[in-house]
């Protein structure tokens, strides 16, 4: 295999001081490394007139390639149409979805001024893989700038079936944007359906006996695997920084704070998706309807800031400080809080020591792509004696987390009625349901989501166009 090259908004360059990368970025770091790879994409910084010649660094085996936005790129582009648009939309939260054709002009053009920043850094032999929401249309403008490599595209979020995608103006055209790309991966089997649900009614196009499409691209007839990639952590990595971070200071002091008192953890960005105003009023629940738990359980929420650039995300924060504040003020005692809120980000060594203290992992997105929290959640616990996880059967990982008890949120007295059945779970039962689920993390992990995907795109033959003019 030639060189890996990844695209992603944003690229985890190392960098003095920072916390350890996450599971994803170490699996893509791996398939990088053993290739010689690139990964290029957003600097993370605007400025006024940014050049397309991208920055380069080269770091543990890895070149890095970074260029910068614009301020008004930034707005539209970012915070615009990957985030108040498509976010929202392949979240089907069509009520906060917002559209805007300036937005989406500059989406393209993003996508556009990536594809001629990367093409001078290609190889014909390199293999392109491009992430996520934000990078749609970008295989389609590298290919109109003549590009022939193979490229393949995975979405990280959920693919909404097309009564849902239609609502967006440029829905045909962002389906044919696909098009370009070899392969494009999504997380589960729901989403998959979603994606070829979309072709069919967007598109009418219908996958044939091997799960490809077939559409024309700059002038050249294409076919598109689809299929289902799901993404996976670092188990054992995840495992072992769990147990060396129980020792920690941070965890002992948190155990030390809890007394004898169960503790029930949640930890993502906060972000509408996740439902963590539904997990506060399941929490409540649980306290209004099994009042043995009153001073006996605590409720610990860290809720990294994110997007603030967001009006729906602002909106949201005010929305948790009040419910925090209520739920805290119905319940708490001199001696107790009932709900920890720390709007903010906590280190990921802290938070797998937390998680490992925690007899409830508590993740209940409306919907998730995957969700790896829930994922750290096992990783990190003790085998002798592990705590259990309360899943959102709205989160991709739910598909294959047998061992977890799955919950609607939008169902506040059916979250209390499992917290509780949680809290009180008897040793043997916790156990079976962790070894369960962590067979099947040891199997499905990050590297092996590479691995997998970039086999299947290195397997596909190129169009026969290209193959003649070769
Ligand atoms: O997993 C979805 C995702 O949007 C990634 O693409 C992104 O890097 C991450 O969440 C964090 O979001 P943001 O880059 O907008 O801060």
């Amino acid at each position: 295999m030639g060189r890996v090259v990844v695209v992603s908004n944003r690229v985890a360059v190392p960098r003095r001081g920072e916390p350890s990368a996450g599971g994803l970025a170490v699996a893509l770091k791996d398939v990088l490394k053993a290739s010689g790879g690139l990964w290029f994409g957003w600097s993370g910084e605007t400025r006024r007139n940014p050049s397309l010649e991208p920055r380069q660094v080269r770091s543990g085996g890895i070149d890095y390639a970074t260029i910068d936005l614009s301020d008004e790129d930034h707005k539209g582009f970012y915070a615009g149409y990957s985030n108040n648009t498509l976010w929202p939309l392949f979240h089907f939260r069509l009520g906060l979805m917002e559209y805007d054709r300036a937005e989406a002009a500059s989406y393209r053009k993003v996508n556009r001024d990536f594809a001629q920043a990367l093409l001078p850094l290609l190889t014909p032999e390199d293999t392109v893989w491009i992430h996520d929401y934000q990078l749609i249309p970008m295989a389609a403008e590298l290919r109109a700038l003549g590009a022939r490599q193979r490229i393949g595209f995975f979405l990280h979020i959920p693919f909404p079936p097309f009564a849902v995608l239609s609502a967006l103006p440029d829905a045909e055209q962002l389906l044919r944007d696909l098009l370009a790309y070899d392969l494009v991966g999504v997380q589960t089997k729901r989403d998959l359906a979603g994606m070829i649900n979309c072709f069919q009614d967007g598109l009418g196009l219908t996958p044939d006996a091997t799960g490809g499409v077939r559409g024309e691209v700059a002038g050249v007839q294409r076919r598109t695997q689809l299929s289902a990639h799901p993404i996976g952590i670092d188990t054992r990595g995840f495992a072992t920084l769990a147990r060396k971070a129980a020792y920690g200071p941070e965890t002992q002091r948190l155990i030390a704070s809890m007394g004898d008192r169960s503790l029930i953890v949640g930890a993502e960005r906060l972000d509408y998706t996740k439902g963590l105003p539904h997990r506060m009023r399941g929490f409540a629940a649980l306290l209004a309807k099994f009042p043995e738990h009153l001073n006996r359980v605590t409720y610990l929420q860290v809720a990294a800031r994110s997007r603030n650039e967001v009006a729906s995300y602002r909106n949201l924060r005010r929305e948790l400080d009040t419910l925090a504040g209520r739920i805290n003020g119905d319940y708490a005692e001199f001696d107790w809080t009932p709900v920890r809120y720390v709007a903010r980000a906590v280190a990921r060594e802290t938070l797998a020591g937390f998680y490992r203290a925690a007899r409830v992992g508590l993740v209940t997105p409306l919907r998730d792509g995957m969700n790896l929290v829930a994922k750290e959640y096992v990783a990190a616990q003790d085998p002798e004696d592990p705590g259990v996880l309360v899943l959102s059967s709205f989160a991709g990982a739910a598909e294959t987390m047998e061992g977890a008890l799955l919950v609607n949120p939008l169902d506040a007295e059916a979250m209390a009625e499992t917290l509780d059945r949680a809290l009180k779970m008897p040793l043997a039962e916790r156990r079976e349901r962790w070894e369960s689920m962590m067979r099947g993390l040891e199997e499905q992990t990050a590297t092996r989501w590479a691995e997998s995907f970039l086999a299947e795109l290195e397997e596909l033959p190129l169009p026969e166009q290209d193959l003649l003019s070769a």
